[in-house]
C-alpha cells in the first residue's frame, strides 16, 4: 500500500516538529508549510537527525494563495494537520487584528486550497481556551463554548467555520444526488474534520533534540521555570496563592507533547473509520483528565532535576481561572487515545531539552 502523505502546517513549531517525528516514524510521508514566524529551520534539521527522514519543506505563509495552490498541485496530499497559528493570549489582546488575520483568514485560505485540490481530511489544533469561563472544572466536549480573549475566539471562530463547512457537505450532497445520475468519485468526497482541543502541552522529545523554543520572555509556566532553573531568568512569579484550590495556586491539566501528537495519529486513523465514513466534524479533548497546581509543578521539577526554583508569590492575574482540566473520555472511547506519560516524564524531558539547548535552536 502507498504511504499516505500528510501536510503539516506550522510543522517547524513546538508541537508541529514533534508531530513530524511521530508521523515519519509511523510511516507517513510529511510535507511541511511554515513561514518561520515563530520557529527556525533548525527544528526540521533536528527532526531529520532523530528520524533519519526529512519532511518536504515549503517555506511559505498559509495566507499566500499562490504558494498553497502550487503546493497542492505539486504534492499528493491525503490529509492536513493544521498547527500554523499565533498562540500568545496576551499578545492577541494587544494585536487582535493580527491574530484574526493570521489564524482565521489563514485557515480560510488553507480550506479554499484544500477544497480546490479535493483534499478534505483535516485535523485542527484547537484549544481548551474555547471553553472560556465554564462553571464546572472538568470540561467535556459538549460544554457550551465562550472564549474570553481574541486568541481563544480565533480558535472558536475556526471551529464554527469547520462545522459549517462539514454541514454544507450534507446539503450539497443531497442536491447533487437529485440532479446527477453519474457521480464521479471526485465530487463525492466529504469533509472529515477532527477538532483537537489541547489542554497544556509541555515536555519535549526524549532525545532532548527538539522542544519548545519561545521568543523572548516565555508566557507559559514551564518554559519560564526552565529559564529560571538555567539562570537565564532570575525569579518566577506565581500569580496568586489564594485560589480555592488544594494549595491556593492555579490548577491546570498538563499533557506531554509526545502524548499530544500521538493523539493526532489516532485522529488520522479515526478519519478512515465508521465515525467519519459519511463525513463529519467532531471535537475531542486532548488532556490527562487531572490537574496539577503551580506549586506541584515547581516541587516536582525541583525533585526530578535537583535544581532549586527561585519564586515569589504575586497577585492574581486578571482572567486566570482557579482550576480546570479535561474530561478525556471521548478521545478514549472514539480515538482509542489516552495519555501515557506522567508529570515526572514531562519535567525530566523538558529539562533535558533546556539543558542541552540553553539558547534553544540558536
Ligand atoms: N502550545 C500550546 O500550549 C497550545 C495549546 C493549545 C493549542 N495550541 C495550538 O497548537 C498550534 C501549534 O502550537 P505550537 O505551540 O506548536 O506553536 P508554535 O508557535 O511553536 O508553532 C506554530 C508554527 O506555525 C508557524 N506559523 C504561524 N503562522 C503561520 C502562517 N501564517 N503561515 C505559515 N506558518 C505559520 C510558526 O512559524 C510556527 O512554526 C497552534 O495553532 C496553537 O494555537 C497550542
Amino acid at each position: 500500500m502507498n504511504k499516505k502523505t500528510i501536510l503539516v502546517t506550522g510543522g517547524a513549531g513546538y508541537i508541529g516538529s514533534h508531530a513530524c517525528v511521530e508521523l515519519l516514524q509511523t510511516g507517513f510521508n510529511v510535507v511541511v508549510v511554515d513561514n518561520f514566524s515563530n520557529s527556525k529551520p533548525e527544528s526540521l534539521r533536528r527532526v531529520h537527525a532523530i528520524t533519519g527522514l526529512s519532511p518536504t519543506l515549503y517555506q511559505a505563509d498559509i495566507r499566500d494563495k499562490q504558494a498553497l495552490s502550487d503546493l497542492f498541485a505539486n504534492e499528493t496530499i491525503d490529509a492536513v494537520i493544521h498547527f500554523a497559528g499565533l498562540k500568545a493570549v496576551g499578545e492577541s489582546c494587544q494585536q487582535p487584528l493580527t491574530y484574526y488575520n493570521n489564524n482565521v483568514y489563514g485557515t480560510l485560505v488553507l480550506l479554499e486550497a484544500m477544497e480546490a485540490a479535493n483534499v478534505k481530511q483535516l485535523i485542527f489544533s484547537s484549544s481548551a481556551t474555547v471553553y472560556g469561563e465554564a462553571t464546572c472544572q472538568q470540561y467535556a466536549e459538549d460544554l457550551s463554548l465562550g472564549a474570553i480573549n481574541p486568541y481563544g475566539r480565533s480558535k472558536q471562530m475556526i471551529e464554527d467555520i469547520l462545522r459549517d463547512v462539514s454541514a454544507a457537505d450534507k446539503i450539497n450532497h443531497a442536491s447533487f444526488m437529485r440532479t446527477n445520475d453519474l457521480l464521479p468519485h471526485r465530487q463525492l468526497r466529504k469533509w472529515k474534520i477532527v477538532l483537537l482541543r489541547y489542554f497544556n502541552p509541555i515536555g519535549a522529545h526524549e532525545s532532548g533534540m527538539i522542544g519548545e523554543d519561545p521568543n523572548g520572555i516565555p508566557n507559559n509556566l514551564l518554559p519560564y521555570i526552565l529559564q529560571v532553573a538555567s539562570g537565564k531568568l532570575a525569579q518566577l512569579s506565581v500569580w496568586g496563592d489564594d485560589y480555592p484550590t488544594r494549595d491556593g495556586t492555579g490548577i491546570r491539566d498538563y499533557i506531554h507533547v509526545v502524548d499530544l501528537v500521538k493523539g493526532h495519529i489516532k485522529a488520522l486513523a479515526a478519519l478512515d473509520g465508521e465515525q467519519f465514513a459519511t463525513g463529519n466534524c467532531k471535537a475531542y479533548n486532548l488532556g490527562a483528565g487531572m490537574g496539577y497546581s503551580v506549586l506541584d509543578i515547581i516541587n516536582t521539577f525541583e525533585k526530578v532535576t535537583g535544581r532549586a526554583i527561585n519564586y515569589k508569590i504575586a497577585p492574581r492575574r486578571a482572567g486566570d481561572l482557579a482550576e480546570y482540566f479535561a474530561n478525556p473520555a471521548l478521545a478514549l472511547a472514539e480515538l482509542n487515545w489516552h495519555t501515557e506519560k506522567n508529570l515526572d516524564d514531562m519535567l525530566i524531558d523538558a529539562w533535558r531539552w533546556q539543558s542541552n539547548n540553553p539558547e534553544g535552536y540558536e
